[in-house]
């Protein structure tokens, strides 16, 4: 009997292909797929799930009694419980290493779109406002050789990093949770405390993950650290900064701009203060969204799925490893 799960993002047929060789699928690729009655009745039998974004907690997991592993097709996984999960010997896992680069061209680019009022600039060709010489308020601010401070020094911060320093010849600081000796090699990068990195930062870029210590840890006290002409670009998760501020920030030129890739509440909804700064430029999430990169996520999730339904070792598990979650 092939083990049931649930597929609850639109992936391409080679995913499809592959999962229902060994397993009995079922799709839920609408986004509001938590309405559908049905997603709750197959989850009642499923043993895994494959997607991104869905909150596992505790009462979530209690309608789902014959789940094995939840496979996550994004490297951040703030959405799963994983004490509640490992109490249950759920595994969790997610797909590191295969969005890296994609991420952080995504990124580099709102800070380039940011720093040079790029959108903008945009709407003001395609709605006929171009009439004259660019003035002074259109113009942006250099980016090249410029200093480039960022907060959470991981995969994706540290190919950021390797963009700016060695194609727009930036100085790098960075604040992280432990030191990367190799960026220092590589890129010249010099680990500061993160109040040093505010104060010398003309572009401060926030990669960290989202956790209980990052919620919410970045406000209007960080933003009157930083340079009044500074941008500030939020690249991994919603939720860090606190967007009320921000906005506040941005209006009374505490800060000299921003961009953001992600939100606390995603999709931003159209009154939020933000949406009415002049200078900020947002991106839907969009961090990892090519055909190419979004494939390659779920080729990974889905192997980690498939491994954790064997009982074998998924390549990317998340759970405490001093805790028996392989079940066979
Ligand atoms: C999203 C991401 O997961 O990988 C992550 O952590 O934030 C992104 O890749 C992806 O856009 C699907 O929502």
């Amino acid at each position: 009997m092939k083990p049931s799960i649930i597929v609850y993002k639109k992936v391409q047929q080679e995913i499809k292909n592959k999962l229902e060789q060994d397993c009995s699928v079922t799709y839920f690729e609408q986004p509001d797929y938590e309405k559908d009655p049905l997603f709750w009745k197959h989850l009642q039998k499923a043993e895994g799930l494959l997607g991104s974004g869905l909150r596992i907690d505790e009462d979530f997991l209690k309608k789902a009694p014959c789940l094995k592993i939840i496979s996550n097709s994004s490297v951040g996984y703030d959405n799963l419980d994983l004490k509640a999960m490992t109490n249950r010997q759920v595994m969790g896992t997610n797909t590191p290493g295969v969005l890296t680069d994609t991420t952080a061209d995504t990124i580099f680019g709102l800070l380039m779109s940011a720093a040079r009022k790029m959108p903008q600039m945009h709407t003001l060709v395609q709605s006929g406002q171009w009439q004259q010489k660019i003035t002074e308020s259109s113009f942006g601010v250099d980016v090249h050789h410029k200093v480039l401070g960022i907060i959470g020094m991981g995969r994706i911060g540290n190919a950021i990093a390797r963009r700016a320093h060695l194609g727009f010849g930036m100085e790098i600081l960075y604040h992280n949770r432990s030191r990367n000796e190799q960026a220092e090699k590589d890129y010249r990068a010099q680990y500061c405390e993160q109040e040093e990195l505010l104060r010398r930062s003309d572009f401060v870029c926030l990669m960290q993950p989202l956790t209980p210590e990052t919620k919410h840890s970045f406000g209007r006290e960080q933003f009157q650290q930083m340079k009044k002409t500074a941008v500030l670009i939020v690249g991994s998760r919603g939720g860090i900064v606190k967007e009320e501020e921000l906005a506040d920030a941005l209006k009374h030129g505490i800060i000299g701009g921003a961009g953001l890739d992600v939100f606390e509440q995603e999709p931003i909804r159209k009154d939020h203060p933000l949406l009415g700064c002049s200078n900020v430029v947002t991106f839907p999430h969009i961090g990892s969204a090519t055909l190419e990169t979004r494939l390659e996520m779920d080729r990974l999730a889905s192997d980690n799925l498939l491994k954790g339904l064997k009982g074998e070792v998924p390549p990317n598990l998340l759970n405490p490893r001093n805790e028996k979650v392989i079940v066979s």
